[in-house]
């Protein structure tokens, strides 16, 4: 089937954030910015998802929803085996309105008050903000960033694991922002590292099936069979569907014992109904009959890519683009320009460009800015004129 990436749908009027309330986050954006920031899509979603929608609103109820049906859990799980190879038992599987709150209601339950917690920074901003809000303690394992690639480094983490107060490493896999797939050794060595100290993992594996032509995303679990009670995995539809307002996420917790205490913890403190019956019809369609609207989407991104490669090469070469070997974010270092962080940012705010600023993924992020390119080539070229005009 063809599928048209191209056209700009206007997303005024749906209560967009990236759209419509850009002005709450960048008060001074002008009129006609265009918004390269928050991580949604500006893509049409897939037919059969909006097909399932109006089927079930053609049901006219909405009341208390479970997606306790076989059907359901083979959707979710075939996706896994199918595209990862990776076997999950449907009963490992809870829900949760987003991969974030899941990150916070883990930290309560795996961790105790002060215990630290390993991030490895540049990083999405919230797992910093998740892990204070509990009164946990950030312990940073920076990425190492050379000739414009970003690694782990591997002797600092072995260090921070080795420390008793540290109980949980918390890995963005894909990395949001630097746009990493960890390869499978990168995966093994780090997973080691922390098993062997008694660390458990929370793997937030969101950006799963973004990744470019030829890479491949291995979940970590499936590199430790034996071990995996020790860690739990973060995965969703809502970056791969582009169905992050329809809230619903699925954690893998494989350990009996820490799952029961998930669901007290959700039960007594959350009250989290369960999914609703929209999230569902939606969701249990994209895993069913979605596959070729990612492959298309996956090849409109791999060409925007090539796209931003070529047009900062030719217009601003100054700027560094680390390969963005997954996710739809491009991680643009401008530390050439010498640009105080808040100026840099907000010159291309009044150029009518509103991207993420570094600073909030954590010091390392300085100097740099972070641009959604998942959106009509034509929105990304008109942005990128403007950023060309503004650092000229
Ligand atoms: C790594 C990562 N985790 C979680 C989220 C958001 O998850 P949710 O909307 O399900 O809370 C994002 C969104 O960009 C993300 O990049």
């Amino acid at each position: 089937m063809r599928y048209d990436f191209d056209t700009v749908i206007d997303r005024n009027r749906t209560n967009s954030v990236k759209w419509e309330f850009m002005h709450l986050f960048a008060p001074d954006a002008p009129q006609g910015t265009l918004p390269l920031w928050v991580a949604d899509m500006d893509f049409p979603c897939a037919e059969p998802i909006i097909a399932a929608l109006h089927e079930r609103v053609d049901k006219k109820i909405f009341g208390y929803s479970s997606p306790e049906t076989g059907e359901y859990y083979r959707a979710v799980c075939s996706w896994y085996q199918h595209r990862f190879n990776w076997y999950v038992n449907s009963d490992d599987i809870v829900f949760s309105p987003g991969v974030v709150p899941a990150l916070g209601y883990l930290l309560e339950i795996l961790t105790e008050q002060g215990d630290g917690v390993i991030i490895q920074p540049p990083v999405y901003h919230p797992f910093s903000g998740k892990i204070t809000a509990c009164g946990r303690t950030i312990v940073n394992n920076p990425l190492l960033y050379r000739d414009g690639y970003y690694t782990m480094d591997f002797a600092d983490l072995e260090k921070k694991a080795r420390d008793p107060g540290n109980k949980v490493l918390l890995l963005c896999s894909p990395h949001n922002p630097v746009g990493r797939v960890w390869r499978r050794e990168e995966l093994q060595r780090l997973g080691r590292i922390c098993l062997d100290n008694g660390l458990y993992i929370i793997a937030d594996e969101i950006h799963y099936d973004l990744v470019r032509r030829g890479v491949a995303h291995t979940p970590l679990a499936t590199l430790f069979p034996g071990e995996k009670h020790r860690i739990i995995t973060a995965t969703a539809p809502s970056k791969t569907f582009n169905l992050a307002g329809l809230q619903l996420s699925h954690i893998i917790i494989h350990d009996k014992e820490l799952r029961s205490r998930w669901l007290c913890y959700v039960r007594d403190k959350i009250s989290y109904g369960g999914p609703n019956p929209l999230s569902l019809a939606a969701v249990q369609a994209a895993y069913m009959y979605g596959e070729d609207w990612l492959e298309a989407v996956l090849a409109y991104l791999d060409d925007n890519v090539e796209f931003l490669r070529s047009y900062l090469r030719r217009h601003l070469p100054g700027v560094i683009l680390p390969p963005p070997e997954g996710t739809y974010l491009a991680w643009l270092d401008f530390r050439a320009y010498n640009l105080p962080q808040d100026e840099l940012f907000a010159r291309m705010v009044r150029a009518g460009v509103l991207l993420e600023n570094g600073i909030k993924y954590g010091r390392e992020g300085e100097g740099f800015l972070r641009l959604n390119f998942a959106c009509p080539r034509k929105i990304l070229a008109t942005a990128l004129e403007r950023m060309a005009g503004t650092l000229a």
